[in-house]
């Protein structure tokens, strides 16, 4: 291999792992082994063994190259035969073989003069096929075969990596989702109040643009503002007369238990600011610390606007739950002395879809 294509190979690995997000990856990877094979197209196409199908992802075009995704049949096509088989594949002249695939030609508008193919392999395990269409000088040569399945080599290892990322992260959600739901469920009138919560600050926070990374903790610190009620007797919190003094500050002390819950774990040190003040106000008034106005953070601000319109539109032992209309009512009557005024144009924003008026 030339040495100009060992940098490129270098390069390439750095570009397909800067991130974790499987769609980025194959992105990343299309691009590079186009780019590094000189070939007008790329597509990978990832084994779904349950199905038995290979779903389709490809680039081709100039600068503004689009990511598509098909699905072929396993058995099917130069693609099939390479995931079947485990073979490299190499066609110069593909219409002239029995195995190339002519459906697919016309489904994606691509007219094929030569291509290569590679099986993507894991440890092992056959977890896909590469492709290579269209070479810019003339025929593919082994020398071209050696370089491409070296890219697999590491691009398998990059889409594994970031397939195991997604099951991690989708397995941290849901047992989150978990936990808090069965914290929620300890008292009728809150059930399903922190999921609602945590999808409420999730559009204000789309809605303030914020980054997906400030949105991620956004959307975490509402799941979690009231998780320090887990350790509140349930005589309690669940005490449907006159509370006394004690039980009071008991139950306002909920916000500094979630933060003495939560802190032990390392990701949710960006949340811990916003679980311990959402229930402080603007004007200084709330709990834990009384802070005021711009000292409260963002996101602590955020969620007060939307716990007090979950609880607001809920039902309590001592009343029915408002309507939507009449809950926004009181949100603004609040905003200024309970509530960051600021926010209050983006609550109005997305308070349709809170509503539910957005269905249409
Ligand atoms: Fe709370
Ligand atoms: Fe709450």
């Amino acid at each position: 291999m030339k040495r100009k294509d060992w940098l490129e190979l270098l390069r390439l690995v750095g570009n397909i792992n800067r991130s974790l997000d499987l769609q980025d990856v194959l992105r990343a990877i299309l691009e590079e082994i186009r780019e590094v094979t000189a070939s007008e197209a790329g597509s990978v196409f990832l084994l779904d063994e349950e199905k038995g199908e290979l779903q389709f992802y490809t680039v081709s075009g100039g600068a503004e190259s689009t990511l598509q995704a098909y699905r072929i049949p396993l058995e099917k096509g130069v693609v099939g035969y390479v995931a079947r088989t485990g073979e490299a594949v190499i066609l110069n002249d593909p219409h002239q073989d029995p195995r190339f695939l002519r459906d697919l030609e016309k489904q994606t508008g691509y007219t094929t003069r030569n291509l290569m193919a590679i099986p993507l392999i894991h440890k092992g395990r056959r977890i896909g096929v590469a492709e290579v269409l269209n070479h810019r000088e003339g025929p593919y040569t082994a020398e071209d075969l050696e370089v491409f399945r070296a890219l697999g080599e590491m691009a398998a290892v990059a889409i594994q990596n970031a397939r195991l990322y997604a099951d991690l992260e989708r397995l941290f959600r849901e047992s989150l989702r978990a936990l808090v739901a069965a914290i929620d469920a300890r008292d009728p009138y809150t059930a399903g109040h922190s999921e609602r919560v945590a999808q409420y600050a999730l559009w204000m926070g789309e809605e303030l643009s914020l980054s997906r990374e400030e949105q991620h903790q956004l959307e975490l610190a509402a799941l979690f503002h009231d998780i320090g009620k887990i350790s509140i007797p349930d005589a309690v919190l669940l005490k449907a007369g006159r509370l006394s003094e004690e039980e009071y500050h008991l139950i306002q002390s909920h916000p500094e238990r979630g933060v003495e819950i939560l802190r032990h774990i390392r990701q949710f040190e960006p949340i811990l600011p916003a679980v311990r003040h959402h229930h402080e106000r603007w004007d200084g008034q709330g709990y834990p610390d009384g802070l005021a106005g711009e000292e409260i953070p963002l996101f602590a601000r955020i969620i007060a606007y939307v716990d007090t319109y979950d609880a607001l539109t809920t039902d309590r032992p001592y009343r029915r739950g408002f309507s939507p209309e009449r809950a926004l009512q009181i949100l603004q009557e609040n905003a200024g002395t309970q509530l960051d005024p600021g926010l209050l144009p983006v609550f109005r924003r997305v308070f349709p879809r809170m509503a539910g008026e957005d269905d249409a």
